[in-house]
């Protein structure tokens, strides 16, 4: 199957079953100072569930563009070194806002995924939160599922928040996996630890029940609903029989365009894949942010896109790339992505001159901030045996030469040492104390502190 057959199959079978089809939300959330990008097909629902807005349907599903990046769902630093993390990605999802419940949700999971998608059942691991004996009995008797593929397992995987506050509830999780070992079942450790790329969890369903306030306090949504997850570039691997979702169709494009620019052999030479995955994740990331208005800046959510862009230009010039080459790769994106994206066709020019923009601002100066950060900061550091990068040269390098801090950590770390990221975000926050002081009545109080949350 590829991405776009996985995608279809999943919105065909719910709107078959009811659902209404809507479209992806933005990036950037409209209206909900809580968060810094759509990081969930829930985020679009949000006042649904806590009964604050009526649509005109009770269910609903999409597959929602969402961006991991900051705050408590925080995947940049793993991405292109494993087989699953990525800045931006799809999630399919189903919703019932006070309509159907657990029964229904698990049904539909178990139909979609056995029948329609054709995995082997065999294969298949559900896990229940502890206390959840409903679910666990509707797995059980109900679907025939086979207790010894059942698990039960604590808040950290079964319970999901949106965040510190907002609607949460107990979940039940779908794991697939792609290479059973010889002669025993997987464990229950095996889905809490993770660490095999081959047992993969496909779908979250949510069973919410309860919202937080700002105060801590938590109290019953109006009426228990449901709000599902499942990984459009995971179900996509394991239908590809692939084990990462890197080698599927939805990156192998843009992996093979940076590999022919660089003259890279993909998969043999091992740093040089790192690079090219990191750059394919990120041009992703970057168009869409783009054709979502975000624009590179010092500040919040532009700032998150900075680092996207200079992470993406740094792994370029790690693979030979010094010509600007990101703005012309975006390109492919919308070509492979605008049939359900529409909005990526309208703004393909406008991305390629941002992204452009940013390349030339950061090519400037990126020579003189690796060489500055290398000769002030790495070797004095290595000459004296240490192994901590001191905060005044990253400041340096982050204030003077636009080095973003995530940069310095993962320089540092080739070289075998860690940064004083304590002392950097000191001074920097000493630096933001000052403009605070001349600069008055922002007026956006509300915001600034998550938006700063990037340096949590
Ligand atoms: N909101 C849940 C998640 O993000 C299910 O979609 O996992």
């Amino acid at each position: 199957m590829t991405h776009n057959e996985v995608r279809d199959a999943f919105l065909n079978y719910f709107e078959r079953h009811g659902h209404r089809v809507v479209r992806s939300a933005p990036l950037i959330p409209h209206g909900d100072p809580t968060l810094m990008f759509t990081n969930a097909g829930m985020n679009q629902f949000k006042n649904v569930f806590l009964g604050l807005e009526k649509r005109d349907y009770s269910t609903a599903t999409s597959s929602q563009k969402c961006l991991r990046v900051t705050g408590k769902h925080n995947d940049f630093e793993q991405v292109g070194r494993t087989a699953r993390h990525h800045t931006f990605f799809e999630m399919l999802g189903n919703f019932s806002f006070g309509d159907y419940f657990k029964r229904e949700a698990i049904r539909y999971a178990w139909e979609l995924v056995t029948e329609d998608y054709g995995l082997n059942p065999d294969q298949l691991y559900a896990t229940v939160y502890l206390e959840d004996d409903e679910a666990y009995r509707i797995w059980e008797e109900e679907i025939g599922f086979p207790t010894e593929r059942l698990f039960r397992l604590g808040k950290g995987d079964n319970y999901w928040s949106m965040g510190p506050t907002g609607p949460n509830g107990p979940c039940s999780e779908l794991h697939y996996d792609m290479a059973p070992p010889e002669g025993r079942l997987r464990t229950p450790q095996e889905v809490e630890i993770g660490g095999d790329d081959a047992f993969v969890e496909i779908w979250n369903l949510v069973f919410m029940q309860f919202n937080t306030n700002e105060d801590g306090t938590t109290e019953p949504l109006p009426a228990p609903s449901v709000d599902t997850g499942a990984g459009l570039e995971r179900i996509a691997a394991v239908k590809q029989g692939v084990i990462s979702n890197y080698d599927t169709d939805l990156f192998m494009p843009y992996i093979e365009a940076v590999a022919d620019l660089a003259g890279l052999d993909y998969g043999a030479d091992n740093e040089g894949s790192v690079s090219a995955r990191v750059i394919a994740d990120h041009l992703r990331a970057m168009t869409f942010l783009v054709a979502d208005g975000a624009l590179p800046s010092n500040e919040g959510r532009g700032y998150v896109l900075r680092r996207i862009i200079r992470r993406a230009i740094r792994h370029g010039r790690l693979i030979g790339l010094t010509e600007h080459f990101l703005y012309r790769l975006c390109g492919l994106v919308a070509e492979h992505m605008q049939g359900v994206f529409p909005e990526l066709q309208e703004s393909r020019d406008y991305v390629a001159r941002v992204v452009q923009s940013e390349e030339e601002r950061f090519g400037r100066s990126f020579e003189s901030s690796y060489r500055y950060f290398y000769e002030e900061g790495i070797e004095p550091t290595k000459a004296s045996g240490g192994e901590i990068v001191p905060a005044d040269v990253i400041f340096r390098a982050y204030d003077t030469f636009g080095m973003p801090l995530d940069l310095a950590v993962e320089i540092a770390s080739e070289h075998g040492m860690t940064v004083d990221e304590a002392g950097f975000k000191e001074l920097l926050e000493g630096q933001r104390e000052r403009a605070r002081a001349s600069w008055k009545g922002s007026g956006e109080e509300k915001t600034e502190p998550v938006f700063h949350a990037i340096l949590d």
